[in-house]
Formats: C-alpha cells, sequence, structure tokens
C-alpha cells in the first residue's frame, strides 16, 4: 500500500528553483495561494500568527523548542518531490499554506449537485454546513500536537524523535489550511473559529477538543505509533473524503494534506513493526516460544505481543467512535450538498453517486441481537466510510503479522469487532467482546481486563519509557529502522538536542 511507503525525497539538485519552488518564502507566511495579492487576507492571518506561536510555544513538544531538528518543508506541490530536509528549530519552521494544484474542469462528484462546476466560493445555502466540516477537522490538528507534547522526553531514539517533532509540525501545518480556509471564505466567524482553535485545548474539563479520542492522553510511546497508525488513520479517511469536496478549496486542501499524511502512517505502522520485532528477537534470543509467557517476556525489556493487541484494540475502538453515527442525517446532508464525498468518490463505479434509492448494510443492535439491516445509503454515509477505514487498516496488520510469523510464534494480530468498546453511534451503550457476542454488564467487568490494557500494562509501559538520545543508539523494546530517513544512516543526528 502506497501510504506505508516514504517516497518523499529531497528536491533533486537539477531542478532549477525558479522552476521548481512554488512556494514563496520571501512571504512572512509561505504559500502558493498568491496570498499577497489579498491584502485583507494576509493582514487577518498574520494577526493570528502570533497567536499561533504562542499555542505552539505553550502546548507543542515541551522542552525542544532550541534543539535543531532534521525536518522537511514543504516547498511545492509537486509529487515528485514537494519537499527539503534541513535542521530547523521547531518555532522557526515555516508553516505555509499550499493546495493541490486545480484540477481544470473539475467537476462535483456527488449529491444533488453532481457535474455541476466546483464551487470556487462558498455556496451561502450549505454555509454554516460546510464551516462546521472545517471546524472539526481544523480542531484534530493542534489536538494531536496537545496530546504528544511531552513524548520527546522519552524518545527511545533521535530517529523517532525526529519523527515525532515531523508528525506533530505537520499537524500544526495543517491547522494552518484549515484557518486559511476558514478566515478567506467565512468572513468574521471564521476569524472567530480560527480563534478559538487556539483556544480549546486537549483533555480540558472546560473547553475541550471537539472530539473524543482527541481528548485521550497520549502518555507513552506505544501510544504514539497506535495513535498514528489508527488514529492519524481516520484523518487519512476524513481527508480523502474532503478531497472529494465540491468546494474546491477544501478539496485541494485536503489532497496536498493527505500527501502528508502519509508519512504519520508510515511512522505508526513502522513503530509498532520495529517492536514487534524488537519483540520477537529478544524471544528467540531468550528461547520463549509462548507469546503468553507474560513475565519471562517483559524481563528481557521488551513488550509481550498480547499487551500489543490490547493496546490496538483501545486504539482502534476509539478511533472508530470518530467516524460519528453509522446512520446520520448530517453526513447525508453533506454528501447530498457535495460537501463531503465518500471514501474515493470519483473513482467509484457501480452507483449514481447520488444515493436516492440505494441501500447499505448496516449492523445494528435490536433487541438483544447483532442484526444486519439495509437501510437507505444517503443516512449510511459514516458506516460506510467506517467499514472502508477498517479495510484501510488491515494491510499494516498483515505486515505486522508476517514478522510474527516468520519468526516461528504462534500469535496473530486481529481487529476487534467493529461494536467492540464503542460509545458512539449503533454500539454505544452495549458491551461487545472483540469476537462480537453481546454482553452483560458483568460479563464484560469479568473480562475486559484481557481485552484493553489494564493497570499493570500501564505501569509495565511507563517503566520502559526512558530516553535514548545517543545517536544510533535504540531502546531495548524497538528496533532500529530499516532505513534512515531521506536516505541519511540511522546513526544520524536526527535532533541536535540544545
Ligand atoms: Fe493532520
Ligand atoms: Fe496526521
Amino acid at each position: 500500500m502506497s501510504e506505508t511507503i516514504d517516497t518523499l525525497t529531497e528536491v533533486p539538485e537539477s531542478v532549477s528553483s525558479e522552476k521548481f519552488v512554488e512556494v514563496k518564502y520571501d512571504d512572512s507566511i509561505p504559500n502558493n495561494v498568491d496570498l499577497a495579492s489579498d491584502k485583507q487576507l494576509q493582514r487577518a492571518l498574520e494577526s493570528w500568527h502570533p497567536g499561533y506561536l504562542n499555542w505552539w510555544k505553550d502546548m507543542g513538544p515541551d522542552g525542544f523548542q532550541d534543539a535543531e531538528v532534521y525536518l522537511r518543508t514543504a516547498v511545492g506541490v509537486d509529487p515528485a518531490g514537494w519537499a527539503k530536509f534541513g535542521y530547523v528549530k521547531m518555532p522557526q519552521y515555516r508553516w505555509g499554506i499550499l493546495l493541490a494544484p486545480k484540477v481544470e474542469g473539475r467537476t462535483i462528484p456527488c449529491g444533488r449537485h453532481k457535474g455541476e462546476p466546483v464551487w470556487q466560493e462558498v455556496p451561502g445555502e450549505y454555509r454554516s454546513l460546510l464551516r462546521r466540516l472545517i471546524v472539526i477537522q481544523a480542531d484534530t490538528e493542534p489536538a494531536s500536537v496537545e496530546q504528544q507534547r511531552y513524548l520527546g522526553k522519552t524518545a527511545p531514539s533521535l530517529y523517532d524523535m525526529r519523527n515525532l517533532f515531523q508528525v506533530n509540525v505537520e499537524e500544526g501545518r495543517h491547522l494552518w489550511a484549515m484557518v486559511y480556509l476558514l478566515v478567506k471564505h467565512f468572513g468574521k466567524d471564521g476569524r472567530e473559529e480560527a480563534q478559538a482553535l487556539l483556544e480549546r485545548r486537549s483533555g480540558q474539563q472546560g473547553n475541550p477538543r471537539i472530539l473524543g479520542a482527541f481528548n485521550e492522553r497520549t502518555p507513552d510511546w506505544l501510544s504514539f505509533f497506535m495513535f498514528t497508525y489508527f488514529t492519524d488513520r481516520d484523518g487519512k479517511m476524513q481527508l480523502a473524503a474532503l478531497a472529494e469536496s465540491g468546494f474546491d478549496p477544501l478539496s485541494r486542501s485536503c489532497r496536498f494534506m493527505l500527501t502528508e499524511e502519509a508519512h504519520h502512517l508510515f511512522v505508526g505502522e513502522t513503530g509498532v513493526g520495529r517492536m514487534i520485532e524488537a519483540t520477537c528477537t529478544a524471544m528467540k534470543k531468550a528461547g520463549i516460544s509462548d507469546p503468553n509467557d507474560t513475565a519471562a517476556i517483559r524481563a528481557l525489556g521488551v513488550v509481550d505481543l498480547p499487551l500489543l493487541q490490547r493496546k490496538a484494540n483501545f486504539h482502534m475502538s476509539v478511533t472508530r467512535d470518530l467516524f460519528g453515527s453509522e446512520i446520520s442525517s448530517n453526513a447525508a446532508d453533506a454528501f447530498s450538498a457535495g460537501l463531503k464525498g465518500r471514501f474515493n468518490e470519483a473513482g467509484l463505479t457501480g452507483d449514481d453517486h447520488q444515493l436516492q434509492d440505494a441501500t447499505y448494510a448496516v449492523t445494528r443492535v435490536v433487541d438483544g441481537k447483532l442484526v444486519v439491516e439495509d437501510v437507505p445509503a444517503l443516512r449510511a454515509i459514516n458506516c460506510r466510510l467506517l467499514d472502508d477505514y477498517i479495510a484501510d487498516c488491515q494491510g499494516g496488520i498483515d505486515r505486522w503479522n508476517k514478522v510474527i510469523e516468520k519468526a516461528g510464534i504462534n500469535f496473530r494480530f486481529t481487529q476487534p469487532h467493529k461494536g467492540f468498546n464503542r460509545r458512539i453511534g449503533e454500539f454505544g451503550g452495549h458491551r461487545i467482546s472483540p469476537a462480537g457476542e453481546l454482553l452483560s454488564e458483568a460479563q464484560w467487568a469479568a473480562q475486559q481486563g484481557g481485552w484493553l490494557p489494564n493497570d499493570a500494562d500501564g505501569a509495565f509501559i511507563q517503566s520502559l519509557m526512558k530516553p535514548c538520545v545517543e545517536p544510533g543508539q535504540y531502546a531495548s523494546w524497538i528496533a532500529p529502522p530499516r532505513m534512515g530517513i531521506n536516505g541519511q544512516p540511522g546513526e544520524y543526528e536526527y535532533v541536535k538536542i540544545a
């Protein structure tokens, strides 16, 4: 799968900068949207900028603001090479506004306006719905930076620390991308929303982030890797659905964000994969073949596979809640309005992209039983995106299982039933096992410690979280990467800690 391959390369030297660099770096806000020609917009963004920097300093990576970090910065939107790599202090990162190129003749791919030319301006009748979609997407971007802010201090290597910071600065850029849309297209409301995005805080009682999973803690590196594999993948699905929007500036923003998102997914997949590799290698070396020989495995300074499964179960279930209620009239409205498509909408064949008469199979709980019901497809848009997400998760899981199989250990990672540990939608309020059995509260309470991380798991993981910051060194619980970043060796000094 392409998103698991970090294909980003340095800008080839043979490409002349005039020809290649589309982003104007002499502007205070790097951009390829000709910001200089819209003074009012430029001023609005410039006045938002100091508040953003204050937010970054308050809520961004704790303790590394003066470190020189080997980061990639977007310098164009050409798929063949859009990034350059170099040492940057994070507060000086060039957060820019980049849209993917306009597709000439693009039409609205779905809903009642299907086939009409895409909108370059906000359609008045859909203004508040569109603003809400953008605000919800925007809110997740700073939230994840906040969730991850203390992880630098326990990084298992400089390579991993650099990847964390890369993800963080790019989530910051994604916030810029959404704020640009709000400020440019939504006037005073948009400016107020842009301000509110800097004020909400992940996990804060009075003023939390909008979506539940973005208020969970990311307290350790295992959580970070699971988050980037499973929760950034929700980001991928949402961005992909918004990339189908009939509102073309949103589509173009999201298309470019997806390019960056691929690296976040890569960090998650390879992070978990390297942990599995370290565990299997240590088990083999110690002559342990039983994956449930927990005490002996943990004594080796690696994470047992059943614990990794419990962590995965937790992250999968809270991330599935991000898709919202499986049956949703808001999602139907957004689709029919042409504001948000399905995954790969324009490429889907086999229906009319309007779905007036179509149905979709939704699993529901009816009279104490799980049943599959055909419901109007328009109302099941969220369910479909969730199903596509679950399918998309499987690729990396299969690759993790290959590592275990190769080591000759009898264990396989699986995805729990869609209804497991859910709070939102069809399964909210029900207790469902990973295998998909409906349980009583008592049955759930007796067994959930085997399905979700328990207190002992948390304490063990915390005991492993010791920084490892010598170039080329890796904590016991994670294998070195196959390849460094941008062709650099594994022992490269990816972060020069000040
Ligand atoms: Fe993002
Ligand atoms: Fe991301």
